[in-house]
């Protein structure tokens, strides 16, 4: 019938159009068809992201019989599968998957074996009113994801429990790819999209924008400090005088999805209405700060160039807590003082006038008492001082105490030996980064030879940089420790490019896109 991408219709037409492929560029966009502007722009953003060469963007329109329950609108679930081809190809999507019930549960829909996400991330917020729902929609994508087996996997924000969920099961079954997501796209009245829009009449489009209305305005409530019973019996209260029937409103922590008391760290406001027989769901995010990233990690892993990098992607501060070190062992030597005498270095913590600032390449400038010595404290003879320096608990205690002030308001990608241990635990998103000895012992022959340096033996590098990784990590104060919560990324073999899409990827599982922007957008 004339479609302007590939249509596949069985799991043959799809496994041999992914035979036909290059490995690792295909990028999956699961839906239930019906596009709309949301959709679109998870296509486009698939389509853009060129990390790893040209990408192949396949959109899956699937109506999941397993994810509605038997009172819901499956039948009338909209399907307009030739309108839904033209809007991804122009979308820039290759092909179209358009299977048949039949091919997504050969042995039909109760001879599957299930993908069942914990209880805990199921009997809350929509799971409650739709039992069953999740393990549908946790069962599709896992079958999916293993006919397609593509790179990345594009979801919207729109469906936070469901997204919730489905990186639970990527991360619990070890599936091998990287879940992006994107913020709601929401119309100029505020109402988010949804397919289940084009079910309302006018009029009931124009009530069900009182759903977004009233989560903003309960918003407002829960930064002023309203207590959570009253924000929400009166997000009820103002759902029902608008004619929309609330099936559940609640405040609960982002990445658990349990209830709190009080907005704290990623916390969902979310409510779901019924707006005559259409049910709609809209949330919102509250943050009490700007998002912090700490960066963690032994010393020549790379981390300065990447996390500087990082800072500007995200639209955070750079916060390089080893340059404030040095500023200080700068100072010490200025003053003439013993770097390794505790006593004569406490003084002069008393009045260091230390301010930080970015300058327009992202790169940090730092200012000692109004003298700017952002390249003097890159000299040697500071870098043979500054360990003895920093490990003088007065001056770590000083120093983090100065770093979690710099951290009050949030906003920062900070960086150091106990960044996401000691200075920020309460960091978003914590990174540790790393590489093998080997790996770092090849990195800096490099770096000596490029700086016109004599170069050791590999294995005499290797044994410096091990011997200094167990001086780190067993000194008595500011250990190099890994955080419980932190990401491991170990860098061998990876480009600085990839470094950064892996630490974007990690930011983004922590912080969504509605909650912290950022330059969002790969490549961006
Ligand atoms: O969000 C949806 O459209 C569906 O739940 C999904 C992810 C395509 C699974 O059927």
């Amino acid at each position: 019938m004339g479609f302007p991408l590939d249509v596949l219709r069985t799991e043959r037409d799809l496994a041999d159009w992914r035979a036909s492929l290059p490995p690792d560029i295909l990028h999956f966009v699961p839906t239930m068809g019906a596009l709309h502007a949301g959709h679109l722009q998870l296509i486009q953003r698939a389509a853009a992201d060129r990390w790893w060469g040209e990408p192949r963007v396949l959109v899956s329109v699937f109506v999941n019989p397993l994810q509605f329950g038997v009172h819901e609108d499956f039948d009338r679930y909209p399907r307009r599968l030739e309108e839904d081809a033209s809007l991804a190809a122009a979308a820039g999507a290759q092909a179209l998957f358009a299977p048949a019930v039949s091919d997504i549960y050969p042995r039909g829909v109760a001879g599957i074996t299930h993908v069942v996400p914990p209880a805990s991330l199921q009997t809350t917020l929509c799971g409650l009113g739709r039992p069953g729902h999740f393990e549908g929609v946790a069962t599709v994508v896992a079958r999916l994801l293993a006919m397609a087996r593509p790179r990345r996997l594009f979801l919207g924000e729109k469906d936070w429990q469901q997204l919730v969920v489905l990186r639970q099961v990527v991360r619990d079954l070890g599936l091998p790819v990287v879940i992006e997501a994107m913020a709601s796209v929401r119309r100029p009245d505020g109402l988010a999209l949804s397919s289940r829009l084009a079910y309302l009449q006018p009029e009931e489009l124009r009530r069900a924008t009182a759903l977004p209305a009233a989560l903003n305005q309960a918003a407002t409530s829960a930064r002023q400090g309203l207590p959570v019973e009253f924000l929400l019996a009166t997000l009820r209260t103002s759902l029902d005088h608008h004619g929309l029937l609330p099936e559940y409103v609640a405040l609960v922590d982002g990445h658990t999805l349990q209830p709190v008391e009080r907005p704290q760290g990623l916390t969902l406001l979310a409510a779901a209405v019924h707006c005559g027989s259409t049910r709609l769901i809209d949330h919102l995010f509250l943050m009490s700060r700007a998002p912090i990233v700490a960066i963690d990690g032994p010393a020549g892993a790379g981390k300065s160039t990447v996390t500087r990098a990082l800072a500007r992607r995200l639209n955070l501060t750079y916060l390089d807590t080893g340059a404030m070190y040095r500023a200080l062992a700068w100072w010490v030597l200025r003053q003439g003082v013993n770097p390794e005498d505790p006593t004569a270095v406490e003084p002069l913590l008393a009045d260091l006038a230390l301010e930080l600032s970015q300058d327009q390449e992202g790169l940090l400038r730092l200012r000692l008492n109004g003298q700017d010595i952002s390249t003097a404290i890159r000299a040697p003879e500071v870098t043979a001082v500054v360990s003895a320096v920093a490990a003088h608990p007065c001056v770590r205690n000083t120093l983090t105490a100065q770093q979690r002030r710099l951290g009050e308001r949030g906003g920062l990608v900070a960086e150091g030996r106990d960044t996401g241990t000691a200075v920020f635990p309460d960091a978003e998103c914590k990174i540790f980064l790393t590489a093998t000895v080997a790996e770092r012992a090849r990195r800096r022959a490099l770096d000596l030879r490029r700086q016109g340096f004599a170069v050791s033996e590999l294995a005499e590098l290797e044994r410096q940089i091990a011997e200094r990784d167990r001086r780190d990590s067993t000194r008595s104060v500011a250990p190099l420790r890994q955080a419980a919560d932190a990401v491991v990324l170990v860098t061998d073999g990876m480009g600085i490019e990839a470094v950064l899409e892996a630490l974007v990827d990690a930011f983004r599982a922590r912080v969504p896109e509605e909650a912290w922007p950022g330059l969002s957008g790969a490549g961006a």
